[in-house]
């Protein structure tokens, strides 16, 4: 009696771990497949991305979007090999994002970059390189013990005494052809590009011979994108969600979307929490969620949003939420020539 209770104690759980639910996934221009929800890793480190990753993983996320700019690229690529080494994944089993950033725009500059990148992370090719901003940074020493060659021995936000970004003349045309290059060497396979506007997005799609299959932009509710959802979608590319749950922690993030009151009345109507309802809302809204926690409790909340479905008219009061509110606006920059958000979309 024991025996047979411990076996199917025993048995229920090897149904529960092989039936853990994944997310869906979007097929992309170039025929991967894309999970729709991956954990975010911005201002996550010191041990937390490595610990979020792992909670990630065990809670059914396959996909994790890091950047060379967050410093913790080392950390994730730990995270996904410990769990490959522990037989829970399979590297073809999580699609990892990282990311070129703005000092390195010079096309003789992308490839050192992504090799380091590639070097910190660690593991046997990256799914998704972006090209994180449109706008080139000047590349100004900060750490003089390092070899100028070294992509870690400079500033990422380069300022002027006036605080205003010392900014580069490096078209980002230029800088995509030397990242359709990286496909090449196969330890790549999408490339894309992340805060670019629609005009900027037909410019790249002009001259490309590969194209980009996702623009990572600022969406949730208070900034529902869908304007650029709807350009891409008849283009052929995703749109990738960051912010999605509007950065409850920063002054101005604390106004959004999730303290609505329609959003309360919603979670309290399919017994959802806030966060549920606002990401369930943009993947329904077509756009994939890159939510970032480090609190395995929220981990798992955030991922939990595939057993419900936001009828029409809820998906409309949500829509009704929108004032095209953007918390990340690169202001310092906005003099550039090619600064994103000077444009509706
Ligand atoms: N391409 C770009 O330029 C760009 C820019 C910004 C962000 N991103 C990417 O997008 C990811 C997500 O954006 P984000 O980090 O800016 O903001 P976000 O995901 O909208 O918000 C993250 C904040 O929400 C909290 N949180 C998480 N789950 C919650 C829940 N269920 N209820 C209440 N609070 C919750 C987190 O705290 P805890 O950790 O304590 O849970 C954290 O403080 C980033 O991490 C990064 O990977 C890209
Ligand atoms: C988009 O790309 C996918 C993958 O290559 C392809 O199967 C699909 O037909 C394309 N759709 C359009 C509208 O071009």
């Amino acid at each position: 009696m024991r025996l047979l209770s411990v076996t199917s104690a025993i048995l229920a759980f090897i149904i529960l771990v092989t039936e853990a639910k994944l997310a869906p996934t979007i097929r992309l221009n170039n025929g991967y497949e894309m999970p729709v929800i991956g954990l975010g890793t911005f201002e996550s480190t010191s041990g937390d991305a490595e610990r979020a990753v792992k909670d990630a993983i065990d809670a059914g996320y396959r996909h994790i979007d890091t950047a060379f700019l967050y410093g913790n690229e080392v950390e994730v690529g730990n995270a996904i090999r410990s769990k490959i080494e522990d037989g829970v994944i399979k590297r073809e089993d999580i699609f990892v994002t990282t990311k070129l950033w703005s000092t390195f725009h010079e096309p003789d500059q992308v490839e050192k970059a992504f090799q380091r990148s590639f070097d910190n992370l660690n593991l046997d090719y990256i799914d998704l390189y972006l090209m994180h901003y449109p706008v080139a940074y000047r590349r100004v020493l900060q750490n003089i013990r390092l070899p100028s060659d070294d992509v870690n021995a400079f500033y990422v936000f380069p300022v002027d005494k006036n605080g205003n970004t010392l900014t580069e003349d490096v078209d980002y045309v230029d800088t995509w052809r030397a990242m359709e290059k990286l496909i090449e060497t196969g330890q790549v396979r999408s490339i894309g590009i992340s805060n670019f506007n629609s005009e900027q997005t037909e410019r790249i799609l002009s001259m490309a011979t590969i194209k980009p299959v996702t623009n990572q932009v600022e969406c949730h509710p208070n900034l529902n994108q869908r304007k650029l959802i709807n350009f891409n979608a008849a283009r052929n590319m995703t749109i990738t969600a960051y912010s999605p749950l509007g950065r409850p922690h920063t002054p101005n993030g604390q106004k959004l979307a999730l303290s609505e009151p329609k959003v309360l009345e919603l979670a309290q109507k399919y017994r959802k929490t806030p966060a549920q309802i606002i990401l369930r809302y943009t993947v329904q809204n077509g756009a994939i969620v890159i939510p970032k926690s480090t609190n395995k409790n929220r981990i798992q909340e955030n991922f939990n949003i595939f057993d419900f479905e936001l009828s029409d008219s809820d998906m409309q009061i949500m829509h009704g939420l929108n004032n095209n509110y953007r918390l990340i606006d690169f202001a310092t920059d906005k003099d550039n020539k090619y600064y994103p958000f000077n444009i509706e979309f």
